[in-house]
């Protein structure tokens, strides 16, 4: 029954599930279409719960910066503690813990950060040396593959350290194998679907967590002080198990390559299918590294500074548009108690106590009253006079919010930073050592199947080759 005062209410005729299998097949269609029938905000019941959707931009202000009454701590917990097997942080065993694990990100900003970002250029040269420097003849591979297999390494052994057997990179594709296949079970864990529903997913995770475990963990060499600093915070823990601990570990490498991974090959992709960006993109490439004096070739020992990275302009404002494109996050806070959400214009909302309040931005991504022709790919997009454009518009008014791959507020991607300079320089040293161009011209799409839960993946992969650049 709804109150005087709350939003409408869309409750589907199937008990329990509402609107849950509809919104599961296409959340971004399903949402335009009750916007046109209900206004910017309404209630949908899906599976159990009601969530309330905020589809104004210019109202996200008031849901972000109200984290009072609209908290997102307890609900990432239970989540993320069942889909990646540790206890939750909030039953009371853990005190503080939560917020310490949110200091120790303080490592994936500022001087960390630049350590950080060199050890991931040195780790990607060699991995392209190691991978790639034959290819004086056109290699082909398929470039999903090739993004996972290129990206995942670099980024463990950057956070984590080098595997130093004689087979570290076997060691290393194994883990990335079973990573694959937990991953592909990612979105049901993520709606709540118990694990033993899922295939041989169980037997999978803990064997990745296994890997974690502090007697693996150990043998690693030159690992990143972030992991580093939640290794030592976890000990403070007696009631942290050993197979907790690992779990954690593993949680925090699906953070760090989970969306990672799917964005580098979006970015890849589109620049393969838009020839005029990728001229763009590789003479701005071309262009830094004349001007540093430093050469592409045989010894891939470029090193690039945070300046430098961000002054990529071209090559960022490329990122970005394919993370427009791809991106599908639902930024999630659940009220603490019954209470009226005051909104701009005088406009007020009753929530009660337990709903979900969900901001969609893919919707924003996707309208073509902020992004004109919001279907096409403009590598440009976020450029204006050469410098970059951070302003855009929604019908004549300025939008504080407009790009949203990393989520909002309390609950923002701690390793954005990080990530987009992981992906720039991917980028960075491809355009710079190989000519690339794509090797199938079928489309490719992006799979809705995780809708709402970050980057989408690609529907099928496709074949691309590189050759070494004369
Ligand atoms: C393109 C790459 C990435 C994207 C699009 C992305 C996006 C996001 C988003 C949307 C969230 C919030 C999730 C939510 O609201 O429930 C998040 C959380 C998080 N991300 Fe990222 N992320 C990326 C890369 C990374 C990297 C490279 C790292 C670490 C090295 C990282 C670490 C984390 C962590 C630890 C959290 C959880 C934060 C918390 O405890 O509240 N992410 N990410």
């Amino acid at each position: 029954n709804r109150k005087i005062g709350e939003p409408p209410l869309i409750n589907g005729w199937i008990p329990y599930l509402g609107k849950a299998l509809i919104f599961r097949k296409d959340a971004y269609k399903f949402l335009l279409d009750q916007q046109k029938k209900f206004g910017d905000i309404f209630t949908v019941r899906i599976a159990g719960r009601y969530i309330t959707f905020i589809m104004d931009p210019f109202q996200y202000v008031y849901i972000i910066r109200n984290s009072k009454q609209l908290e997102f701590h307890e609900f990432a917990d239970k989540m993320a503690s069942k889909t990646f097997d540790y206890p939750p942080l909030s039953k009371g065993n853990f005190p503080d813990l939560k917020e310490n694990l949110h200091r120790v990100y303080q490592y994936l900003q500022g001087k960390p950060l630049d350590i950080l970002s060199d050890h991931m250029m040195k780790n990607l040269q060699d991995i392209f040396e190691w991978k790639c420097s034959q290819a004086t003849d056109w290699e082909t591979e398929k470039m999903y593959k090739f993004c996972c297999s290129v990206m995942f390494e670099a980024s463990f052994v950057t956070l984590y350290g080098r595997v130093p057997a004689a087979d570290g990179h076997k060691v290393i594709s194994e883990i990335r194998d079973k990573f694959i296949k937990f991953d592909a079970s990612f979105p049901y864990l993520a709606a709540n679907i118990p694990i033993e529903l899922l295939g041989a997913t169980k037997k999978v995770r803990k064997e990745l967590i296994h890997n974690f475990l502090l007697q693996n963990m150990t043998k690693w060499l030159g690992g990143s002080k972030v992991v580093q600093a939640r290794q030592d915070l976890f000990e403070k823990y007696e009631l942290l198990g050993d197979y907790d601990k690992a779990a954690h570990h593993f949680a925090f490498l699906w953070a760090s390559v989970g969306n990672t991974i799917p964005a580098t090959f979006w970015a890849m992709y589109y620049l393969l299918r838009h020839p005029e960006a990728l001229a763009a993109v590789r003479d701005e490439i071309d262009h830094l590294l004349q001007s540093t004096g430093q050469k592409r070739g045989p010894a891939y020992d470029i090193h690039l500074t945070r300046e430098q990275l961000d002054n990529l302009v071209y090559l960022e404002s490329a990122l970005n548009e394919s993370l427009r494109m791809c991106s599908s996050s639902m930024n999630i806070r659940i009220s603490q108690e019954d209470f009226i959400l005051k909104l701009e214009g005088n406009q007020e909302f009753g929530l009660r106590k337990g709903d979900w309040i969900a901001l969609y931005p893919q919707i924003l991504h996707m309208d073509p009253e902020v992004y004109e022709d919001p279907k096409e790919y403009k590598f440009d997009r976020y450029i204006e006079n050469g410098k970059k454009k951070t302003t855009f518009y929604k019908a004549g008014r300025k939008l504080k919010y407009f790009l949203m791959p990393f989520g909002s507020g309390i609950s923002m991607c701690p390793g954005r930073f990080l990530a987009m300079n992981e992906m720039k320089m991917f980028l960075f040293l491809l355009l710079a050592h190989f000519d690339v161009e794509l090797a199938e011209n079928k489309a490719v799409r992006l799979d809705n199947s995780r809708m709402g839960l970050g980057i989408l993946l690609p529907d099928v992969d496709i074949a691309f080759r590189y050759k070494l650049r004369s």
